[in-house]
């Protein structure tokens, strides 16, 4: 391996060059490299400055997370070699350029001066691996931004853009062109100035905004969110920078970050972090596979999700032809796309300029002519099969050759409409997640026959639309829908057994999910989870049980759709869900109907288990079927797309830290329990096969 930094002289500078694709991330070779780069410099008595130069895309963007896992991490050695160079008695400059996140930012405070290039960012974000940043990032920023802005970029990890930061002091200068020239110029420019090193663990915090009070309030917010003990912890270091001198405060920081790093949060974070980068990887596909090209898109259907879908491809700058059935629906469509941009406009999001814009790009039409100039046409239209196949049908004649044909399916499949279009290998199922243009993931579902290339196409889409992807086989709901409904016939059959809705979501929502089964079917609408059962019923699909969702067939029957309608399984109050009696009354009577006892023993801990564990069950059945590719591609599907709490890394990752013998035991109780003649409970074989090698899920990879 070549070493990723290397030392030069460039007349009386220093040049430490680091070379590290892609990010510049500050792995231990490169920690080593800047070591002994900064040991040539000491040693050469001729040089007056030292400048700290990356190449590539970025200056140094963050640590090295992989070796966070590492039994014997420590921040020390990092920490060691940073007060190292503050030490120097020669001026030390960093010229950044691209994303100076975490450890990156920390070794651009460690140097005398900074200097940036136009366009370059700046970030703590530890804090979303539930982590405070660990090599004094809490201790150096509030000595050169004041105490409000650390606390603000460190427990939001959010990126200050570079003019912010020059008016914060975090920066001394941006000036604009290469980033080396810039670097040597303003290095030479201080020696010219004859400046002296200038060391920010030297620097007093200032008072401003820094009282007992701001901290003690910092404190108490910290306080509201137990499940994130990384923000009262950096609220502790931020208050150690400001209250007591930088040696101890650097105690305390090493103190708190090692906490966290051991914590399960943030092993869950983590654990995230990485599924994310994983998931866009296809197995078998080589990285640099040539992609098509996807300069303008088509949407059919301009109804909840395809104005949203539109408003996706707008907002990256690609054109978006959107057709429609009749001229009304049309213009509905579009213009509840105009009313979206306009609310931005008015929050201050997006000025005129971009709604007017976004809303040039966006055009409608009646015919479908209008889609044959397109890259890729996304359908959205009722779900309804035949329907589906008549359009995938016409788009398959429509769309020129090398066109990506998409259909935004939840339950339907993909294969059959697939063949429709008579060009299988064009086509893909690409599963937005309403509100289309908020929720951040996209189920990429491969046909059997879909070709490489075009899933690869979609994959890098997702990344440019600002989508986490992840890659679903086809079956019944995908990854995401097929679990929920485990999810719901639970909550359902509780519901008869005599749990009530808010007893039900409160269970759930204390783990920290966003919403309870309950509430989220009351705002997605009863009507269109109703439909999705009907329609699979008619479809010969529905398990032979009498009992099997009928709760929500008859709420739907009963016209309770949900918010919408003012009642679902509560009635509400603007947007305030009240416990309803009239549904208990509805569970009474359809448990009667089918002979399910009513109990009044239903405890926090059954609804969990009873809600979890077969929605766990599932998503092993779901890696055995080669549905996804991996247990962290599920752990994303759920955290990214139905409110699973980032906190617990996701149901899967989540049943290694419960146990997966235990996860099986508890299965089987209920089968005993309930009784099982529809094989509900039966642990899948991966399950089972694990709990015989007593391995976790994590360790589990496809034969
Ligand atoms: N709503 C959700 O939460 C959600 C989430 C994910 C996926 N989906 C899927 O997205 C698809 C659309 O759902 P939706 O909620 O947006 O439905 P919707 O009823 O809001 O919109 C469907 C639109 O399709 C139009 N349409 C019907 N026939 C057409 C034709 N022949 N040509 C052009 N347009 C036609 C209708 O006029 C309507 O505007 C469905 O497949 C659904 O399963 C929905």
């Amino acid at each position: 391996m070549t070493n990723p930094v290397t030392f030069e002289r460039r007349g009386r500078i220093g040049l430490l060059r680091i070379d590290n694709p892609p990010v510049n991330a500050l792995s231990p070779e490169v920690v080593a490299g800047v070591v002994q780069g900064f040991a040539a410099f000491e040693a050469d008595g001729s040089l007056d400055a030292l400048l700290v130069h990356c190449d590539g895309r970025t200056f140094v963007a963050g640590g090295d997370i992989a070796t966070f896992d590492a039994p014997d991490f420590s921040t020390v050695p990092i920490n060691t070699f940073l007060a190292r160079i503050e030490q120097s008695r020669r001026p030390v400059v960093a010229v950044l350029h691209g994303t100076v996140l975490g450890a990156g930012l920390e070794l651009a405070m460690a140097c005398h001066y900074r200097v940036a290039v136009p366009g370059t960012r700046v970030g703590q974000p530890e804090v979303k691996l539930g982590l405070t940043p660990g090599s004094l990032g809490t201790q150096r920023l509030p000595r050169l931004a004041g105490v409000p802005l650390a606390l603000d970029l460190i427990l939001s990890g959010r990126m200050l853009a570079i003019d912010r930061a020059l008016e914060a002091g975090i920066v001394d200068a941006v000036r604009d062109g290469a980033p080396l020239d810039v670097g040597l110029a303003y290095a030479q420019s201080l020696l010219d100035a004859r400046s002296a090193p200038r060391r920010t663990s030297e620097l007093k915090v200032a008072s401003e905004g820094a009282t007992d009070d701001v901290f003690a309030n910092e404190l108490a917010d910290a306080a509201r969110k137990p499940a994130y003990p990384a923000l009262g912890a950096i609220v502790r270091c931020v208050r150690a920078a400001a209250r007591l001198p930088f040696a101890e405060g650097e105690q305390i920081e090493a103190r708190e970050f090692e906490q966290l790093r051991v914590s399960p949060t943030s092993r869950a974070m983590r654990h995230l972090f990485f599924a994310e980068r994983q998931a866009s990887k296809i197995p078998g596909l080589a990285r640099d596979a040539a992609l098509r090209k996807v300069e303008s898109v088509g949407v059919v259907g301009a109804g909840t999700m395809g104005g949203g879908i539109a408003m996706n491809f707008v907002n990256a700058g690609i054109p978006v032809v959107v057709v429609e059935a009749s001229d009304e629906a049309l213009q509905r469509g579009l213009s509840l796309v105009r009313k979206n941009y306009e609310a931005s406009s008015a929050k201050g999001k997006l000025t005129a300029e971009q709604v007017a814009k976004r809303m040039g790009l966006l055009k409608g039409s009646l015919d479908y002519a209008a889609l044959a100039g397109c890259d890729l046409v996304i359908e959205a239209v009722f779900e309804n099969m035949e329907l589906k196949r008549q359009i995938c049908a016409r788009l398959g004649q429509v769309c020129k050759p090398d066109a990506i044909i998409a259909t935004n399916t939840s339950t339907l499949d993909v294969d059959v409409l697939a063949e429709a279009t008579g060009r299988p290998a064009d086509v893909v199922g690409m599963h937005f997640f309403s509100p289309a243009n908020v929720m951040r993931l996209l189920e990429v579902v491969r046909g059997a026959k879909t070709s490489p290339q075009v899933l690869a196409t979609v994959m890098k889409l997702a990344g440019t639309i600002g989508k986490v992807a992840v890659v679903s086989g086809v079956c019944y709901g995908f990854i995401g829908n097929r679990m929920a409904e485990v999810y719901m016939r639970e909550a359902e059959f509780l519901l008869m057994e005599g749990a009530q809705p808010q007893q039900i979501d409160r269970a759930v929502e204390a783990l920290g999910m966003a919403m309870g089964p309950c509430r989220m079917l009351d705002m997605a609408g009863i009507d269109v989870g109703a439909k999705t059962v009907i329609e699979r019923g008619k479809a010969g699909g529905l398990p032979p049980d009498p009992s099997y969702r009928v709760v929500v067939r008859k709420l739907f029957e009963l016209g309770r759709y949900g918010q919408k309608t003012g009642a679902g399984y509560y009635r509400y109050d603007g947007r305030t869900p009240l416990p309803d009696p009239e549904v208990t009354r509805i569970c009474e009577a359809l448990a009667k109907q089918d002979g399910v006892a009513r109990r009044a023993d239903i405890s926090e801990q059954e609804i969990v288990e009873r809600l979890l564990y077969p929605l766990i069950n599932e998503g092993t059945k779901i890696l055995e079927e080669g549905i996804a590719y991996r247990p962290g591609d599920v752990d994303i599907v759920w955290v990214a797309g139905y409110g699973f709490p980032d906190h617990r890394g996701g149901p899967l990752f989540m049943a290694d830290q419960i146990g997966l013998k235990t996860i099986a035991e508890r299965l089987a109780h209920y089968a005993a329990k309930r009784g099982d003649r529809f094989g509900y409970w039966a642990a899948s074989n991966l399950l089972t096969n694990l709990v015989r090698q007593d391995k976790p899920l994590s360790d589990w990879t496809p034969d």
